[in-house]
């Protein structure tokens, strides 16, 4: 190199820090990495995991040709000053576990990894991906000093993006046309909103009967249990990878994307304390605004039914973390 060059300072890369290298984990790290977007540390309880993926993901740059690291570590240390936090880290359902022993533990990861990585990155954004989704997400804010707008749920994004695959498919329509909004907590609990929901600016009420709507508001209640009974072990991965993907793009870039996500609610939408899948900007600032759109008597009743469900297991967790 010639020695009389003057190298410009660089900008920092960008850094996200994913906690656990199960499936959602390593598939959300690679596109992270390939698209250029941050670097990435992978962390994981199991040793060697996060390390061999790493490794694998780093020698497919010669033929990806990006420029971003992955490092995989058992250590928290290695996750410093990172911008994102994903946490993804858990454990799956098994013959004879009750869905209060999931909680249990899932709480117990959860909880133990934010505050790990709290101490070493406590001004990132906290996207909290392992489920039952929004009360892990709850969680995180709660046993942390973390601010309510640096710590979001990822849900609204994956749900509106399956029915918006669904609508493109019935109508035979470029999913590029397709606007999907879906409001709730996670799961059977969602409130998926075919009002809000458009093609090229018309509403899908304009361009389907209600038994058809029906269905696909249905498949897309539905859409990680028919994932699970296809692939027998494990659950959907690819789509929870892209949708978090989006979440972390808006925020490295900045973008103030409108979408859907777990945020905490402070009155909005008439509900307190807790968090809940409804519309929001997401930026570099986190949080930006939580938006309230008008809901029917009767959307209102799912979302509060929605939020029950959510507020009840919240409760549990607490009681079983507070007892140990
Ligand atoms: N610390 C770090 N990693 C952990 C810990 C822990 N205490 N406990 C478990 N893990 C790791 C596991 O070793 C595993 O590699 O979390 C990873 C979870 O990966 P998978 O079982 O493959 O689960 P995945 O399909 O990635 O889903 C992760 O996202 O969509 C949700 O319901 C899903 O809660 C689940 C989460």
């Amino acid at each position: 190199m010639n020695k009389s060059l003057t190298l410009p300072v660089c900008s920092k890369i960008p850094k996200v820090s994913i906690i656990g290298a199960g499936n959602v984990g390593k598939t959300l790290a690679q596109r992270v990495i390939e698209h250029n977007l941050a670097d990435v540390c992978l962390l994981d309880i199991v040793e060697g995991l996060p390390q061999g993926i790493a490794l694998d993901l780093m020698e497919a740059r010669g033929i990806e040709l990006h420029n971003r690291n992955i490092i995989g570590t058992n250590e928290y240390q290695n996750t410093i000053d990172s911008d994102v936090i994903v946490i993804t880290a858990g454990i799956a359902r098994k013959p004879g576990m009750t869905r209060e022993d999931l909680l249990k533990i899932n709480a117990k990861i959860v909880t133990e990894a934010a505050q790990k990585c709290f101490i070493y990155s406590p001004d990132a954004l906290y996207l909290v991906i392992t489920n039952p989704l929004d009360v892990m997400t709850y969680l995180v804010w709660k046993t942390t000093d973390l601010p309510s707008h640096k710590v979001v749920g990822m849900a609204g994004v994956l749900d509106s993006s399956r029915l918006q695959t669904f609508i493109a498919m019935e109508l035979g329509v470029s999913v590029n046309d397709v606007q999907g909004m879906v409001l709730g907590g996670h799961g059977d609990l969602m409130l998926p909103l075919p009002r809000y929901c458009t093609v090229s600016g018309i509403p899908i009420t304009e361009l389907m009967d209600t038994v058809t709507i029906e269905r696909l508001v249905q498949r897309t209640r539905d859409g990680g249990a028919e994932i699970v009974k296809l692939l027998k072990t494990g659950s959907a991965y690819y789509a929870p990878a892209s949708s978090a993907f989006q979440m972390i793009e808006s925020v490295l870039l900045n973008q103030s994307q409108l979408l859907s996500a777990a945020v905490y609610l402070q009155g909005e939408y008439g509900l307190n304390d807790i968090y809940l899948g409804v519309p929001c900007r997401l930026g570099c600032y986190g949080v930006e605004q939580i938006i309230e759109i008008n809901l029917t008597d009767e959307e209102k009743r799912t979302l509060y039914d929605s939020a029950r469900s959510v507020r009840d297991n919240i409760n549990l967790a607490l009681e079983q973390l507070e007892s140990e």
